[in-house]
């Protein structure tokens, strides 16, 4: 442990004149001390990260002459202690490296998506996945990963939607500190531990709001919903205590973010005073080249040290240029002194200066029993029912059809984004379905190979023998490399033959349950149509087949709730339930299909809305079914006045009306009548998940305080105006009646 030793040696020279012990430095101190020893290559280095090579001679060099300080995608222990060997014993200051990898919804086990896993609006199966994943990854070295991803994503074409926690700001702010705890501790701060890894909150900013939804696509965001939208949730997670933010690849308002010092020094570091560290996107400091916005690597590696971007993933526009850049006054030695405080403070928190090394623990680390049974709660909790006239829960007995592209096909249902899972420890809805159902008697005859196979002509045979079933389960929905990152689709129907197959499964009469596994909402209305039930899953992971057999049979009520509007049409997008009443909104509409020819100039409603489509999408955010009925009340206001430093308390009686015990997430949303910027229709501001007895009620209450009711103004403030507000509590955001208040009392 040569490096502890030299370190405290500086530490204690450093004790000579500042007159403090070796034991009593604070780490800033210990920070500040560091890095008044370091050359500016030294300085530079830490800035710089590179994707593993394993022990390449390049690489050892560079470790031991300190000219990187993190790398990615390194997954060999032994290569990992090795490299880290060389720093911490080899290079001049023995700082240690910090190894980095994209562990998004796990890392062996593999949890449902992001956005499945919003879809439970269940915080603790969200923080216990990523507390499972961090254990996992560690065990090989990782300490560092690149999640939660928080972009709030309005758009089902963006392929990255997948990796979202979907449209709403308040879900997401709270789902995605949730994944900050599981990831590093229960206060977010418990980095030391050797099963812990740091967050890192992306993409930072407005990502999802890339135009059309084309991955890596211009921005445009008002400052006002760039603060209102997008920003709250990288706001909760810098106090959830996330040690580390990443640039996204887009241009907001045409200053891509690695070039943006409005947002990350003035906002990130100013306004918010977050001391963590900014890394870029892989290569996004050299894309501002393309973007237009640097006229070469050079100006790149300029724009972004002094935009406060601290490493450079992949780009060397730091590592080529920094030093000239320094030498010339272009950027300013104190620029560069911060931004490696900021790395060295993430391997402080890290505790990699005392604890440098992975101690290899092979695939005991992997699919522990704890981690299967987490990640199959979590499969099953994410499953959303957006329709069942009572073929749902399935009997365990009799005789079953088990078709379509993704009934057994373990690759896909882990999704996007988990380039560590494997297939091959996945457990398929059939794999589930045969093992745990042995009084079923199970039909599978192949229909499609994949869900892009246009190829017909094995539908006929999987339908005749679907004839004799009682009944049909056919999973059908994407295969996983259609979501993700650069897989934007402009059609985000069903794709291949799928249709197809649903139609003739349809036609044989037999009551036909679809379930569909999915990067994103996809525009189903006539599938959904022809079933007599339709339970959507996402990618739901390593136990997919077991958490959605449990659904379907019947041991679990389902309980997820969209955390995502799904259009019927893809002309409808943007569509998203806190959208702007318009001064014509639509009521009574009718659609230009039900109109008479000659009656179109007088029967077309001059409202918002599309004449083929409606005003309504598909299925809203927030919705989703269970086994059982529940019955909200009218909400009840503990006052119908409130006054600005005041609160009100609302409640509502839940009550379960059906024969099932079940969960359900009772939402809580307002809406501002009237104010300086036009509001949503409703706006989450609070939910609960709740689990009642068959016939048993409770009552559910959320507080509302002032922070609750303030937005961003144009003027650039934040805060609350007095007047009308309307409160809902409800199954969805679009059911339940408002109660109303008034607010007053505003300085
Ligand atoms: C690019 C992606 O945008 C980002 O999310 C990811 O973490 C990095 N590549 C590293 O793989």
């Amino acid at each position: 442990m040569r490096h502890i030793k030299f370190f405290i040696a500086g530490a204690v020279a450093l004790c000579t004149s500042v007159s403090l012990s070796a034991q009593t430095l604070t780490e800033e101190q210990k920070i500040g001390e560091l890095v008044s020893r370091m050359t500016l290559s030294e300085k530079i280095g830490q800035m710089n990260q590179l994707t593993g090579t394993g022990l390449s001679g390049d690489m050892t060099s560079a470790v031991r002459s300190g000219k990187v300080g993190s790398i990615l995608n390194e997954l060999d222990a032994g290569t990992v202690n090795a490299l880290q060997k060389i720093a911490v014993e080899e290079s001049r200051l023995g700082i240690p490296l910090v190894f980095a990898r994209d562990v998004i919804h796990g890392f062996k086990t593999i949890f449902p998506i992001p956005l499945g896993q919003a879809a439970s609006w269940d915080a603790g199966i969200v923080e216990t996945g990523a507390e499972i994943a961090a254990r996992e990854a560690t065990s090989v070295g990782i300490r560092w990963t690149f999640a939660p991803m928080i972009d709030i994503s309005r758009d089902p074409r963006w392929g990255r939607i997948a990796e979202s926690l979907g449209e709403d700001t308040y879900l997401t702010s709270v789902l995605g500190a949730a994944m900050v705890r599981g990831f590093q501790g229960s206060e977010g701060n418990d980095l030391t531990a050797p099963d812990r890894m740091a967050a890192c909150a992306k993409h930072f900013a407005g990502y999802g709001a890339s135009e059309s939804g084309k991955d890596y696509n211009t921005t445009w965001i008002p400052r006002s919903q760039l603060r209102e939208t997008y920003l709250p949730p990288f706001k909760a997670a810098a106090e959830a205590g996330a040690a580390t933010f990443m640039c996204s690849f887009n241009d907001i308002n045409g200053i891509p973010s690695s070039g943006n010092s409005w947002l990350n020094v003035d906002l990130l570091r100013g306004e918010w005073g977050y001391d963590g560290m900014l890394v870029s996107d892989w290569g996004s400091i050299e894309q501002m080249i393309p973007h237009g916005y640097a006229a070469d690597l050079k100006d790149a590696a300029e724009k972004s040290a002094n935009a406060g971007v601290d490493m450079d993933m992949m780009g060397f526009a730091y590592d080529r240029h920094l030093e000239t850049l320094v030498a010339e006054g272009k950027v300013d030695i104190a620029k560069i002194d911060e931004a490696v405080k900021n790395v060295l403070r993430l391997k402080f928190r890290l505790g990699l200066f005392e604890n440098p090394y992975t101690v290899p623990q092979g695939r005991d680390a992997f699919y522990r029993a704890d981690a299967l049974a987490a990640a199959r709660k979590a499969a099953a909790e994410s499953a959303v029912l957006l329709k069942n006239n009572g073929v749902l829960p399935l009997k365990t007995t009799g005789k079953i059809a088990v078709v379509g592209p993704l009934a057994d096909s373990g690759r896909d249902q882990v999704g996007t984004w988990c380039f560590d899972a494997e297939p091959e420890h996945a457990v398929t809805p059939l794999q589930a379905i045969l093992a745990e159902y042995p009084e079923l008697e199970v039909i599978n005859t192949p229909s499609l190979t994949h869900s892009r196979e246009r190829n017909t002509k094995r539908i006929k045979a999987a339908v005749k023998a679907a004839r004799n079933a009682d009944v049909i389960l056919c999973f059908v929905g994407e295969e996983a490399i259609l979501s993700g990152e650069a897989r934007s689709r402009a059609d985000i129907s069903l794709p291949g033959a799928q249709r197809e197959l649903i139609a003739e499964l349809k036609a044989t009469g037999r009551p036909l349950v679809l379930v569909v596994m999915a990067g994103r909402p996809l525009t189903i209305e006539s599938e959904v149509k022809m079933s007599d039930a339709t339970l959507f899953s996402f990618h739901a992971g390593t136990m997919a087949g077991p958490g959605l057999a449990d659904v379907l049979f019947g041991k679990v009520s389902p309980s997820g709730k969209l955390p995502v509007t799904f259009p019927k049409m893809v002309g409808q997008v943007p569509v998203y339930y806190n959208h702007k009443n318009t001064g014509r909104p639509a009521n009574d509409i009718t659609l230009i299909d039900d109109i008479p020819v000659d009656a179109v100039q007088t029967s077309i409603g001059f409202t918002s809305y599309h004449l083929d489509a409606g005003d309504r999408p598909l299925f809203p955010f927030g919705y989703g079914l269970s086994y059982t009925t529940f019955e909200y009340g009218a909400p009840q206001l503990s006052s119908e006045a409130m006054t600005a430093d005041g609160g009100i308390t609302a409640t509502c009686t839940v009550r379960n009306t059906g024969g099932v015990d079940a969960s359900e997430v009772v939402q809580l949303y307002i809406r501002d009548r009237v104010a300086s910027l036009v509001r949503p229709v409703r706006e989450l501001k609070g939910f609960k998940k709740i689990s009642l007895k068959a016939g048993e009620s409770t009552v559910v209450s959320f507080d509302i305080t002032s922070a609750d009711l303030s937005f961003w103004r144009a003027d650039g403030t934040f805060g609350v105006e007095p007047g009308e507000f309307e409160v809902w509590i409800s199954t969805d955001s679009d059911a339940g009646v408002p109660a109303r208040f008034s607010l007053s009392g505003v300085k």
